[in-house]
């Protein structure tokens, strides 16, 4: 599969993209609110792999995609979708802080909402973040993400966006 948008395109990440990956999610400003400290070559070799072994097909599976510059094939940064049903989908986006506030993020968050729902017809998104990651949160809330649930287990707080919205 690929989704084209303007400056970028989501696709399966290739083994040759194991050390770019490993690159920014080892960034601190990049795992700052994730679940890893680090992201060694090592685990991103295991994840590119089983991402191989598992291609996205909008059926029940965790996936990552990557977001690649459309012009040079260069991978900034990647989104992981988690399926547990047919009607809703749970989203992340990791961006190489090289890369922020240019409006990359958007753009993909754009185009995978739209696949998701015109390919595969699923209804709800949602994200998890954390309540300081203003970044996140600002980029939820514009496109039309609602806050709904605060998790005082995780400390962690449920965005949900309808997609036929
Ligand atoms: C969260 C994250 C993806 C947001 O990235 P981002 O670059 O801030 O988001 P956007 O792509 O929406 O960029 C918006 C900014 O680009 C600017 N911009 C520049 N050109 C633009 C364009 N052509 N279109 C839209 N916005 C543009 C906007 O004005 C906005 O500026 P601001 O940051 O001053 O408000 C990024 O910070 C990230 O990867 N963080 C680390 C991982 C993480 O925490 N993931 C989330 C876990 S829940």
């Amino acid at each position: 599969m690929m989704i084209e948008a303007d400056r970028i395109k989501i696709q399966a990440i290739s083994l040759q993209d194991i050390a770019r990956f490993s690159e920014y999610r080892d960034k601190e400003e990049v795992a700052e609110y994730q679940s890893w400290d680090e992201y060694p070559i090592e685990k991103a070799k295991q994840r590119i792999t089983y991402c191989i072994k598992h291609p996205f097909h909008g059926k029940r599976g965790n996936y990552q995609l990557g977001i690649y510059l459309k012009d040079e094939n260069y991978l900034i940064g990647d989104l992981f979708i988690e399926i547990d049903g047919h009607t809703t989908f749970t989203l992340g986006y990791t961006l190489d802080s090289l890369y922020w506030s240019k409006g990359y993020a958007s753009e993909a968050l754009e185009a995978i909402l739209q696949y998701m729902y015109e390919e595969y017809h699923f209804k709800i998104c949602l994200c998890h973040v954390y309540e300081d990651n203003d970044r996140s949160i600002k980029l939820l809330t514009r496109h039309g993400f609602d806050r709904i649930h605060k998790s005082w287990f995780y400390q962690d707080v449920l965005y949900r966006k309808m997609l036929n919205k």
